[in-house]
């Protein structure tokens, strides 16, 4: 911790937090219980929640059924400057971010939520991140993120707090800020009450194995291209079934990974 109160970090949704003059270690209804909790820290504070704060989840943060608290690292620097970064040890290209300031910062937030979340640190060295993590952390209380800039994190801090490693893919973002917002966006969404019945998760790609089907809609002539005639047809069995071949001939095509292990599922099912 600081001495300083500009530590108080923006909240969003139902309960806006003002700035406050008390540490933030003492505002005691700074998180709401009960309520899914997203706490970011990051060095862009101001870059949440983004695109988080539109539709369906922009909604959702509106109406409480999630919450973000996004914690500004920079207090937690050192010195006038608020230094939070140093060269790397052993030498090379960058900076690293430093483990007492990040330390520092993962603390505020294990204090503040008010049950214990998973701690993230948005990576490229990560786990890949899928659907079923999406589903995993939904179920749960809500999340940790730690968003990376520079050459990464000292590993110590790591190690400390027990971080999992998650990326979004391969390749390297600027910073983990992006990433954290995808994470969240594909999380929050499956909160129970924030996609609307029409909106059902439960025929999208990946929800059960296999990518989406072909999706269309009017008009039913469209320079020279036509609707598939099945589609047309008002015949509820055959629709689903030409669906069903299209979403495996898609799998096939495009993703043979995930087309092995749908295999692998049905024998062992
Ligand atoms: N930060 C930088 N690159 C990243 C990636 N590919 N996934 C998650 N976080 C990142």
């Amino acid at each position: 911790m600081t001495d300083t109160d500009n530590t108080a970090p923006k909240s969003h949704g139902r309960k806006t937090l003002r700035p406050s003059l008390k540490p933030r270690a003492l505002m005691e209804d700074a998180q709401l219980a009960n309520t899914w909790t997203a706490q970011v820290i990051t060095l862009f504070p101001d870059s949440f929640p983004g695109v988080l704060g539109q539709s369906l989840t922009g909604k959702a943060l509106k109406d409480g059924l999630w919450q973000l608290d996004a914690i500004d690292l920079r207090p937690f620097g050192i010195g006038k400057h608020r230094n939070v970064d140093d060269t790397p040890a052993g030498g090379g290209a960058g900076m690293v971010l430093r483990p007492d300031v990040v330390g520092a910062a993962i603390e505020l937030a294990q204090q503040r939520a008010q049950v214990p979340l998973p701690l993230i640190y948005l990576s490229p060295r990560g786990k890949p991140f899928t659907q079923s993590m999406a589903k995993s952390l939904a179920a749960g209380p809500g999340v940790t993120l730690l968003c990376g800039r520079f050459e990464g994190v000292d590993e110590r801090v790591l190690e400390h707090y027990g971080v999992t490693e998650v990326s979004l893919g391969d390749y390297v973002l600027t910073g983990g800020e992006i990433a954290a917002q995808a994470l969240l966006d594909a999380s929050v969404r499956l909160i129970p009450g924030v996609l609307g019945n029409a909106d059902s998760a439960e025929e999208e790609s990946h929800s059960n194995g296999l990518l989406e089907h072909p999706q269309y809609t009017k008009p039913a002539d469209w320079q020279g291209r036509h609707i598939p005639d099945v589609l047309m047809s008002g015949h509820h069995g055959q629709i689903a079934k030409w669906r069903q071949e299209m979403s495996e001939a898609l799998t096939k095509a495009r993703r043979p990974d995930m087309w092995q292990a749908a295999l692998g599922s049905k024998t062992t099912d």
